[in-house]
């Protein structure tokens, strides 16, 4: 929603009077899928589909938040933050300020309205761009109140903490991250077990990066994702026993995971396979994007796909039939599923003056094989988290 059009919106909810708006992006990955939670690293990038939280203080203990594209409010007490796990809508920034609160910040009571324009369940991560525009918003009244300030990094923990914490996602650190430090035009090349990163430009020479969203809701993303946390942690253990170097499934190379893998069985074995091979790609990606070597970048999507689907078995029908019909385009060198899984995005490399048709095409053959009708997000690759002045 522009700007002004918001204003009025939160002016009719709250009055007139000075508005102030906090901008934190959704996130697409590029490679790197399930492996922040093991030490891994990423390679994620900021979107311009965001979540703006248009705000102004109070003079009490209350926080009132609205949104724009549904139709629920909630109403927080600041001295009461524990208490708002459930709420039907507005848990993540419940648990925001909860967790910054307990962090020692100065919380102050505001009115909110959020407008999030990362499609709900579609991979791109709306939660985290919910969480850390608001986390935003509160550590800058926080900080102008005299009280604790944060910077992106740190807005990017909080709201993670937030989110495993508090609403009870066991998810890493990759989204919440890409949405408070991404880099217009950059990809971001994050060590999930050290928080070390550096940008990369994002530069496909004649091919670009299309977004599909497949329109399959992903609703056993939760219960499925803390199960492949937990089969990662058991391969860990086990691991650690051949190797008590390591502090993480990332630390182990390839070459020890060929000496020492007998101690994995099924799908242990698999899902750590899954996990090692993908930090390899990620090296190789990054490699290949600096070296300008597209063609070997398309490949390790397609690989990364392959290792998902059949290793760590989070892709799904219609992500596989998506991607399917992308790779099956003239024009199109690699395609995977992006996220969590189970349903949501989609990424693929195809040649710049072809995209219009592979659009159409794709989605023409994927209706054709599942029935739902896929969308493409024509998307820019954006700044992180911001105030917008
Ligand atoms: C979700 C989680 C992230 C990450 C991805 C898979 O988006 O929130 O932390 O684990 O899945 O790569």
């Amino acid at each position: 929603m522009e700007l002004k059009e918001l204003k009025e919106r939160f002016e009719s909810l709250y009055g007139a009077g000075e508005v102030r708006f906090f901008s934190a992006a959704g996130r697409v990955n590029l490679i790197g899928e399930h492996v922040d939670y093991c030490g891994g690293k990423v390679l994620p990038a900021a979107l311009n589909l965001r979540c703006v939280v248009a705000a102004r203080k109070r003079k009490d203990n209350i926080v009132r938040m609205a949104a724009t594209t549904i139709d629920l409010t909630a109403e927080l007490d600041i001295n009461k933050l524990d208490s708002y796990r459930n709420l039907r809508w507005g848990s993540y920034q419940a648990g925001v300020a909860f967790v910054m609160k307990e962090a020692g910040f100065d919380i102050v009571g505001c009115d909110m309205l959020v407008d999030c324009t990362v499609p709900f369940g579609s991979g791109l991560s709306s939660s985290a761009a919910i969480e850390v525009a608001t986390a935003l918003c509160f550590a800058t009244f926080s900080a102008e109140n005299g009280g604790k300030s944060a910077g992106r990094e740190e807005l990017a923990v909080l709201s993670q903490m937030a989110e495993n914490s508090y609403c009870g996602v066991n998810c890493g650190i990759m989204d919440q991250f890409a949405s408070a430090c991404g880099k217009k035009g950059n990809a971001i090349l994050l060590d999930c077990s050290t928080l070390q990163y550096e940008y990369a430009p994002m530069d496909f020479g004649d091919y670009e990066l299309v977004i599909i969203n497949s329109n399959k809701p992903h609703s056993l993303v939760d219960s499925k994702y803390n199960e492949r946390r937990d089969e990662c942690e058991i391969a860990l253990e086990l691991l650690k026993k051949e190797l008590p170097h390591i502090t993480c499934l990332a630390d182990v190379t390839k070459a020890e995971f060929d000496e020492k893998s007998g101690v994995l069985s099924g799908k242990i074995y698999d899902r750590a396979l899954h996990v090692i091979t993908e930090c390899e790609r990620v090296n190789a990606a990054v490699k290949a994007m600096k070296s300008g070597d597209v063609k070997l970048f398309g490949k390790l999507l397609n690989e990364s796909h392959y290792s998902l689907r059949d290793k760590y078995e989070v892709t799904g029908r219609e992500l596989d039939a998506l991607t399917q019909a992308a790779r099956s385009f003239d024009g199109c060198i690699g395609s995977r599923m992006t996220g969590g899984g189970f349903g949501g995005c989609t990424v693929s490399l195809v040649k710049r003056e072809k995209v219009k048709d592979f659009v159409k095409q794709v989605c023409a053959e994927y209706k054709k094989a599942t029935g739902y009708d896929a969308i493409c997000y024509e998307t820019v690759i954006s700044d992180g988290a911001f105030e917008i002045i």
